[in-house]
């Protein structure tokens, strides 16, 4: 039976830090005029709050207030600064954080336009019925070297060693956890982006897109 065009797809875009992840999704929301949520945001605006606030974050419960009233600037540099990074990937292994930031990513895939999601669960979890699943991939080194230009570009000072052992450290946080991990869905395409620069990366990602968006109008 010939299956109903999708006009608006759902694109989950999953993968570790660093991985190029980002990129890619901002750009196929251009390239297929979709609305786009950064899901790490989300878990990074619970950090920021837990952060403010002198919050513990090994302690599940406040972390857990730290989900209510989520109010943020999504270009806050905050955001994306070392210890939030830090904190953000240990509360983002707690259920009941994940379970109060489920809803907001689901709503935002089901809305009627499409919607391009980036993340580590959007084609396991969020979005499981996606048209389009991305798993992009890098060495740790290759994002490690990635992460550092990001970090000196913000001005901040690192070392190589120190970044890379933190990717390292959040990679196995990210994998390990026993709620939504950090995996390939079984339907998922891998794109490995080692050895290509940012264009080409969006430029196989959108060819990777087209392939699927073609077949499941078949
Ligand atoms: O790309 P990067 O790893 O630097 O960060 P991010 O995507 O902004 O995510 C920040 C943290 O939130 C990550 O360390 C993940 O542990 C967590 N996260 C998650 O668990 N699930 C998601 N869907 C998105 C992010």
């Amino acid at each position: 039976m010939r299956k109903k065009a999708r006009l608006a797809p759902v694109i989950a875009v999953d993968g570790p830090a660093a991985s190029g992840k980002g990129t890619i999704a901002r750009a196929l929301a251009k390239h297929f005029n979709l609305p786009h949520m950064d899901t790490g945001l989300l878990y990074r605006a619970v950090a920021l709050n837990l952060w403010r606030w002198g919050g513990d974050p090994g302690n599940e419960f406040e972390a857990l207030r730290a989900c209510d009233d989520l109010g943020f600037v999504p270009d806050d540099p905050e955001l994306r600064s070392e210890p939030v990074s830090k904190i953000a990937s240990m509360i983002s292994a707690y259920p009941a954080v994940r379970t109060a930031l489920l809803e907001r990513q689901q709503d935002f895939a089901r809305q009627d336009g499409g919607a391009v999601l980036d993340g580590r669960d959007i084609g396991t979890v969020i979005a499981p019925g996606a048209d389009v699943k991305l798993f992009i991939t890098a060495t740790a080194q290759v994002r490690a070297g990635r992460r550092l230009k990001e970090l000196e570009k913000c001005g901040m000072a690192a070392h190589f060693e120190e970044v890379l052992a933190d990717i390292r450290a959040r990679d196995e946080r990210d994998s390990g956890r026993e709620v939504a991990p950090l995996k390939p869905a079984a339907d998922a395409v891998l794109l490995d982006t080692s050895d290509l620069a940012p264009e080409q990366a969006i430029a196989e990602a959108v060819r990777l897109a087209d392939e699927r968006l073609a077949r499941a109008d078949r």
